[in-house]
């Protein structure tokens, strides 16, 4: 199929790569000239596993490219919208200046049995907004919601665990060419689900709030061990055990990030009070404290270990990306915590494998390093994304490297006994401190 991809973000760049890898020809079309070039010499803007090679592969097949010129989604029949919608300046709403724009640009090169499909996460009620103006054009819309994880994007799409079609009353074509585009995954046994344009932009964001929600639960849990002496990280084996609970997104630490699930959360939260149901996702508002009350534990525990301030102390902070496999820092758990300990006179040292450029264009005043420099005589050591490297690293060789073994778990991902035994002082989120043995 002859395929457009509007946006070529995380979420189309990703998309288009993984449409031609499937036989499609795809055009991407993006506003930013410097990501279209990086993109059409198979460069990925973005660091996401297995994406590089796909782009690569799409070019020289001659069956993805990419264009800063909206007149190349001609030809196309089936045109995705998967630009941004992040947080709005000063509110919890969506700001939806992109989706509309791409919508008005997109229109006038529309013809005669067009389907265009946002793929965008969206405030209920958005696609309805845009179903007229399609139409008039002799097209038709359906929504048709992501759910990749970043660090799993390209399996994600290609796999899906399941594909929603949000479409108007009795719109079958648009099914049958949406069944044509995932012909692949729907082969390999992702389940479609049809719906009306609201349930399919409802399921994007309720999946995103019961996540969120899943982590608050557990972190909430975390704040009861720290007052009980309990154990989270075993409280969650324990209650995960139950099929019906599940182990997976149980994992208590410093809490949710990135360019999804806080936002999403927040722009419900607004859209459902905007239709008078505030108070049926009221909840969510708690989830949000909680998640972010779990920074503010961090940088308390590392003051605590510290003896009660960390001004002028070396602390190494391990991440900074708000979770493994993504150079991703927009709402970055990880990244805060190292501001939040820089502002209060720490001599901070931030490392990550990936996401250093991204956090030192957001805060330039931060210190950054490599792993080796960050460990260099630092007071304390902070584990805040749970990146392989930080959680193979060897406790007691990393001994060896500070002036004093204290570590922070942030992310519960660390062995706490092998840590203790090693001469450390391990403190994790929700759970007891162990005291290893006195070294000099
Ligand atoms: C999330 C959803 O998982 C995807 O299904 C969805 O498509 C995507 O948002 C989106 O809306 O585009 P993503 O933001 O890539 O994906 O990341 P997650 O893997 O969901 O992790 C989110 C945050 O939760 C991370 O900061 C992670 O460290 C944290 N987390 C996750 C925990 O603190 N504990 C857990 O047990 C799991």
């Amino acid at each position: 199929m002859k395929i457009s991809v509007i946006g070529c973000g995380y979420l189309g760049a990703v998309h288009a790569a993984s449409l031609a890898s499937v036989g499609h020809d795809v055009v991407g079309v993006d506003i930013d000239a410097a990501k279209v070039e990086a993109l059409s010499n198979g460069r990925s803007p973005i660091y996401e596993p297995e994406l590089p090679e796909l782009l690569r592969a799409g070019i020289e097949s001659g069956r993805l490219r990419f264009s800063t010129d909206m007149s190349d989604v001609r030809g196309a029949t089936v045109h995705f919208i998967a630009v941004g919608t992040p947080q709005r300046l000063g509110s919890s709403s969506a700001d939806l200046t992109y989706v509309d724009q791409a919508f008005a640009d997109l229109l006038p090169h529309l013809v005669d049995g067009d389907v265009v499909v946002g793929k965008s996460t969206v405030p209920v009620g958005t696609a309805q907004r845009h179903a007229g103006s399609v139409e008039a054009r002799g097209a038709r819309l359906a929504w048709n919601p992501e759910f990749l994880r970043e660090g799993f994007a390209v399996k994600d799409t290609i796999e899906p665990d399941r594909l929603v079609y949000g479409v108007a009353d009795g719109d079958t074509y648009s099914v049958e060419q949406l069944n044509e585009v995932y012909a692949t995954a729907i082969a390999s046994g992702s389940p479609v689900i049809v719906s009306d344009f609201a349930t399919a932009e409802l399921v994007k964001v309720a999946a995103n709030a019961f996540l969120a929600t899943k982590i608050s639960f557990i972190n909430a849990m975390a704040e009861i061990a720290e007052v009980t002496g309990a154990d989270v990280t075993k409280l969650a084996d324990a209650i995960g055990h139950d099929k019906r609970i599940g182990r997976k997104f149980l994992n208590a630490g410093v809490g949710f990030g990135g360019g999804c699930l806080p936002k999403d959360i927040r722009a419900f939260t607004a859209r459902a009070e905007e239709l008078g149901r505030g108070e049926s996702v009221a909840f969510l508002k708690e989830v949000d404290a909680i998640n972010l009350r779990r920074r503010e534990r961090v940088v308390e525990l590392v003051t605590e270990e510290l003896g009660g301030s960390v001004f002028q102390k070396k602390v190494a902070v391990l991440g900074l990306a708000f979770k493994p496999d993504s150079d991703d820092v927009r709402d970055s758990p990880a990244l805060d915590v190292a501001v939040r300990l820089n502002g209060l006179g720490a001599k901070v040292v931030a490392t990550d494998p990936e996401a250093m450029p991204n956090s030192r264009r957001l805060h330039p005043q931060l210190v950054y390093g490599t792993t080796e420099e960050a460990l260099a005589d630092a007071d304390a050591v902070v584990v805040v994304t749970e990146w392989p490297e930080y959680k193979e690293l060897n406790p007691a060789k990393v001994h060896r490297m500070v002036r004093t073994p204290i570590v922070v778990d942030a992310r519960n991902c660390l062995d706490a006994d092998v840590w203790a035994e090693s001469g450390w002082e391990y403190a994790g989120l929700g759970r007891q401190v162990r005291n290893g043995r006195v070294t000099t």
